[in-house]
């Protein structure tokens, strides 16, 4: 299992003060990008953090007509993250184009699709997708698979379910982790560090847990820990 950790503070100095905080472990860590910091803070901040020897991933959750989609996929590849998303309720379509326009990288990202986000509960989501989460979520999942990405974004309770809908391999990364049961705050499916392992969780992704900590270094030292 590997770690991502949401770099969600307010200003970009906050976000690189922790990301040279946690420097010695860059090779174990992985650090995500969200919306906030990627429209204030740019392709630059990606190459700063690049440098420091992170991986990245780039947490825009792409949702558009196929051809936009594949042109930012594009794009996207061309930064030189490692990792991006999109959202599966995009369609096939948009899925399968994002894919075939990666073809030409020689090392392209991972690609995910986000399935549910974590934040919904039941019935928020069924009055938007209709359906439960569990069973949307393992449609979007297994079209997800069918379109050659790489894994999806959903939450630990759907992992294991996933994984036997499409395969072993196909990636699971989930949000709304509190490792040692700490608040829920806005997510509402969160889960622990044991769930996530017992899930066979590819990457967790830590937001407020670790930055918002007293010692995001020793949060995050504990976490590697735990998770050996
Ligand atoms: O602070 P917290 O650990 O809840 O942060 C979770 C991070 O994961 C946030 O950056 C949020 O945008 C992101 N995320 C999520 N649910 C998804 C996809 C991404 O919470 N389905």
């Amino acid at each position: 299992m590997r770690v991502c950790v949401a770099l969600d503070n307010p200003t970009k100095e906050e976000n690189l003060k922790l990301a040279n905080e946690l420097k010695e472990y860059a090779k174990d860590l992985w650090l995500k990008v969200g919306f906030r910091s990627y429209i204030r803070d740019g392709n630059e901040f990606v190459k700063e953090l690049k440098d420091l020897g992170y991986n990245i991933f780039l947490d825009l959750k792409l949702y558009d007509i196929p051809n936009t989609m594949a042109d930012a996929a594009e794009e996207i590849a061309k930064l030189g993250v490692d990792m991006f998303n999109v959202h599966a309720s995009a369609g096939g379509r948009a899925l399968k184009e994002v894919m075939k326009r990666l073809e030409r990288f020689e090392k392209r990202p991972l690609v995910l699709a986000v399935t549910a986000l974590t934040s919904f509960d039941d019935e928020e989501f069924k009055k938007i997708y209709g359906k439960s989460i569990k069973e949307k979520a393992g449609e979007f999942a297994l079209l997800a698979y069918e379109c050659g990405l790489d894994g999806v974004v959903c939450s630990v309770w759907e992992s294991l379910e996933i994984k036997k809908k499409t395969s072993e391999n196909f990636i699971t990364l989930t949000p709304g982790i509190r490792p040692f049961g700490e608040d829920a705050q806005d997510q509402r499916r969160v889960a622990d560090l044991k769930a996530a392992k017992e899930n066979r969780v590819d990457f967790i992704v830590v937001g407020r847990p670790v930055y918002k900590s007293e010692n995001p270094k020793k949060t995050v030292e504990k976490i590697l820990k735990e998770i050996k």
